[in-house]
């Protein structure tokens, strides 16, 4: 028998994907997010070309969205790290440090930005998904933003486009019913009005809708 390799010793095929490795999720907050900005916008212009971001994988324009975030004390980064390379990244920050088209539609509707924490975009490489690390995005900084304190809503945008854009993929999968699991919903009371960024005339436009949720419900 000796020279043969038992089978509990073979190797599978599948060794090495990054759906086997092991993750680390680390946070960090304020002024520490600066330092891993220039890495979060090189994953998000490569993540949100697909749809329905359709971004254009401009990692500069993608810096220049995240740096509020970076000058905000009270920031936070959740990062999924395959060893030292980021795979995964989500931010948040208080709207009252952001001057984007949430924090327009808040004051255009009379309501106090102060009382509300921004999810600023998530993004996971694909061979990453399906682990509940998007879950684990959304608890992060729903807890960060609860131990701050003084915060009533989380909020977000998401990204729509029309039903018969023919760049919209076929077995394409929506977040929204992850969304109203974790108890977020549309507020039409808020209108964002169409993504900042160039669009091709040539197709339906797109429209942001923002999604929030009361943050004293824990999850
Ligand atoms: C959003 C994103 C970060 C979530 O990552 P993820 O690894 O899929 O997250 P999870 O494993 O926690 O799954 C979250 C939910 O997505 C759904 N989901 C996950 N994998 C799915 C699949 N293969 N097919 C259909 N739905 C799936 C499930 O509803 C799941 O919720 P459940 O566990 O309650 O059933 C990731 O999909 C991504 O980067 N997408 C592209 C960018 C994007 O859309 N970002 C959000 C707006 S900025």
């Amino acid at each position: 028998m000796s020279g043969m390799t038992p089978l509990t010793e073979s190797r599978s095929r599948h060794d090495g994907h990054p759906s086997q490795r092991a993750l680390e999720v680390r946070c960090v907050t304020g002024s520490a997010v600066a330092a891993v900005l220039h890495d979060i916008a090189r994953l998000r212009a490569v993540v949100l070309q697909a749809w329905p971001d359709l971004h254009d994988g401009d990692a500069s324009a993608e810096r220049a969205r995240l740096e509020p975030c970076a000058r905000a004390w009270r920031s936070i980064a959740v990062l999924v790290m395959d060893g030292d390379q980021i795979v995964g990244a989500a931010l948040g920050l208080p709207l009252e440090d952001d001057h984007g088209a949430i924090r327009q539609a808040f004051d255009l509707a009379g309501r106090d930005a102060a009382t509300a924490f921004v999810l600023a975009g998530s993004v996971l490489l694909p061979a990453y998904r399906g682990r509940q690390l998007g879950h684990r995005f959304f608890s992060e900084r729903e807890n960060h933003a609860r131990s701050l304190g003084g915060f009533e809503t989380t909020v977000f945008a998401s990204t729509e486009r029309d039903d018969i854009d023919p760049r919209r993929p076929p077995f394409g999968r929506s977040n929204e019913a992850f969304w109203r699991r974790r108890g977020y919903t549309r507020s039409l009371a808020l209108p964002l009005g169409p993504p900042a960024g160039p669009e091709s005339g040539e197709f339906p436009p797109a429209r942001q809708v923002a999604w929030t949720r009361p943050l004293e419900r824990g999850y």
